[in-house]
């Protein structure tokens, strides 16, 4: 596995890659890999010829009060992961390779309507700082296809449309969340959690299971079930973000025309706060949806 720290270094050798005939496709991520981003790996060698993996902590997709200092830095760990994978180019550029210039006069990619409910009311320009370095590092892999967790669903819809909206030819493909064996999301803050707060992080994948069964028995009063789930959270020592039923394409409101429905919750454990989804295709032919696996 080759370590590159430049765009132009990377953007050579990936040149000669296309020369010699060979497909490419890019995993982004922040590094302390988990079984997550390797699923994310694996999905991509089945993909293409050359897998590109860029570790970069971006700071434009955090704000002021949020944990930029104290994100988890695995270097060494996450690359013996990606060299044990058959990774053939690691970008790992420092900051001022990509925000020369620093980042307030840097040009911006925003992605309105889809970026600003669900966590994007809650991180006001979280997903502008997402789209913009997904859209440079798009520019300078320029790979057939990328690969995304589904953890992220609203970041993986994101992208989905500023690749539709911006004509960019890369086929966006979403790979289903690794769990825990008790059912929790796969996340590098999971290793914030206390020992008593892991015990409890499970409940936010149980209730999410037990909303979209509810639906899949055809309830259909969304306001209470999501009242109801905040509820469980908090009763469970989570401090609730947002627990949302919604359509899964738009993200905006449920209607009949919703083909399939995603529920996407945030929340707080301690200072910890973990997202997590399921998704639930509606039958229009039958009077109760069908639940998808997710
Ligand atoms: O999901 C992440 O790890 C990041 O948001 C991403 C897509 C690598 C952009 O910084």
């Amino acid at each position: 596995m080759k370590t590159y720290s430049t765009a132009t270094a990377l953007r050579a050798a990936i040149s000669a890659a296309r020369r010699a005939g060979k497909t490419v496709a890019f995993v982004p991520t922040m590094g302390n890999l988990h079984e997550g981003h390797i699923e994310l790996v694996r999905r991509a060698r089945r993909e293409a010829d050359v897998v590109v993996v860029s570790i970069f902590i971006n700071p434009l997709q955090f704000s002021a009060s949020e944990d930029l200092s104290t994100y988890p830095r695995t270097l060494s760990a996450d690359k013996e992961k990606l060299f044990a994978e058959g990774v053939q180019f690691l970008f790992q550029p420092p900051v001022e390779e990509i925000y020369p210039e620093g980042m307030d006069s840097h040009s911006k990619v925003s992605v309105p309507a889809i970026s600003e409910k669900h966590c994007g009311a809650s991180r006001p320009g979280h997903f502008t700082g997402v789209a913009t370095i997904v859209n440079k590092l798009f520019n300078i892999v320029q790979p057939d296809v990328a690969v995304f967790g589904e953890k992220d669903f609203q970041q993986l819809s994101v992208i989905r449309k500023m690749a539709r909206d911006l004509c960019m030819p890369i086929n966006i493909i979403g790979v289903a969340t690794a769990r825990a064996e008790d059912g929790l999301a796969l996340s590098s803050r999971n290793g914030y959690l206390s020992e008593e707060q892991r015990q409890i992080a499970p409940v936010l994948h149980r209730i999410l299971q037990e909303t979209r069964e509810a639906i899949a028995c055809d309830y259909d009063s969304y306001s209470v079930l999501e009242a109801h789930a905040e509820q469980v959270l908090r009763d469970a020592g989570f401090e609730p973000d947002y627990f949302n039923i919604c359509d899964a394409r738009s993200l905006g409101e449920v209607s009949p025309d919703t083909e399939e429905v995603v529920i996407l919750a945030a929340a707080k454990l301690g200072s910890t706060r973990l997202i997590d989804n399921v998704t639930l295709t509606m039958n229009p032919s039958a009077d109760w949806g069908m639940l998808a696996a997710n």
